[in-house]
């Protein structure tokens, strides 16, 4: 497994070479969260992205926003895209494929962010065979500290997954994995803001209950996540020995350590990775194979 090195991003204009025409399918939570990540990296003109929702009301509050072509036409924004993006639930998208499957151009790459919907199932239902590039981003790609796995279809070329790294490397951090992981990551990294959320919020909810104010209390949690998540990617050192370096023998983290033991903190964790990877798996399970 490899981690980008963002420096290998290409200049944004060796990319408008590349991709002259974006569509993205499905522009909900995550859509406006790549869609705006995408647009802040500058990586291609407003004027080359059109995107696509079910309801027109959403798509007039897009186009407003972000001064892109937003409709609730499919066929009209893959039409001369050189990359699609899908971005829709995962129910959604088998429907959607065989309404674009003519006008997708032959030479076109799609890139699915689809949960649980697998390379294998995108190629079969286009007929052909595409190159797709599955990927699970995160919402933090909103603010350009995301977290996104990449895993490349059967078709699909290095310069494809290169390609795709780009536009996500752009919204944070990206991997490169086998296909077999997706569920997983899904379960870890996709849900995982959620989990970090209540987290925060309980943390700060122990500083409420001692007398501080939340809002105080809120950043005084949110920041200590942020800082110990960045102490354990810049020091690549085990979480269990920077926990180590809090824990003053017989002092106070020892303490709340042996709470946190008490209430299943850890197995708890692992049992929500495992238990959403599971969703994950038969979200289209039915339709995968
Ligand atoms: N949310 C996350 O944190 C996250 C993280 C990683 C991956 N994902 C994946 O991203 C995908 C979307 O999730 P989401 O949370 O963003 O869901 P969402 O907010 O419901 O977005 C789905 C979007 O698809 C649009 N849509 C529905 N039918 C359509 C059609 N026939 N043609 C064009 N657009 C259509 C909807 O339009 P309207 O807005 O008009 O209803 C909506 O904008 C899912 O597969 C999910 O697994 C999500």
């Amino acid at each position: 497994m490899k981690t980008t090195d963002t420096k290998a991003v290409r200049n944004p204009r060796d990319f408008q070479t590349r991709v002259k025409k974006l569509a993205l399918i499905g522009c909900g939570k995550m859509g406006e969260a790549l869609l705006s990540g995408i647009l802040g990296s500058q990586l291609i003109p407003v004027e080359n992205v059109e995107v696509t929702v079910a309801e027109p009301p959403q798509a007039d509050f897009l186009a407003g926003k972000y001064g892109v072509r937003a409709s609730t036409n499919n066929i009209q924004a893959v039409r001369g895209a050189d990359l699609v993006l899908i971005v829709l639930k995962p129910q959604q998208v088998k429907g959607v494929l065989h309404e674009i499957k003519k006008a997708l151009g032959k030479d076109a790459v799609i890139i699915s962010a689809a949960a649980s919907v697998t390379t294998g199932l995108i190629e079969r239902e286009l007929g052909r065979p595409v190159r797709v590039v599955r990927a699970m981003p995160n919402t933090p790609c909103l603010i350009r500290q995301g977290m996104t796995a990449l895993a490349a279809g059967t078709h699909a070329t290095p310069d494809d997954v290169s390609l795709a790294r780009e536009i996500f490397s752009a919204m944070g951090r990206t991997v490169v994995v086998e296909e077999k992981h997706m569920d997983a990551i899904t379960g870890l990294s996709a849900s995982g803001p959620a989990y970090v959320y209540l987290i925060i919020e309980s943390l700060a909810e122990g500083g409420v209950k001692l007398g501080l104010p939340r809002e105080l209390s809120t950043e005084l949690s949110a920041q200590t996540l942020l800082g110990a998540s960045s102490l354990v990617l810049h020091t690549g050192e085990h979480p269990a020995k920077l926990k180590d370096m809090v824990t003053t023998p017989a002092g106070c983290t020892i303490d709340g350590l042996m709470e946190l033991e008490e209430g299943g903190l850890r197995v708890t964790l692992i049992k929500a990775v495992v238990r959403a990877a599971q969703r994950a798996k038969q979200l289209v399970e039915n339709q995968n194979s």
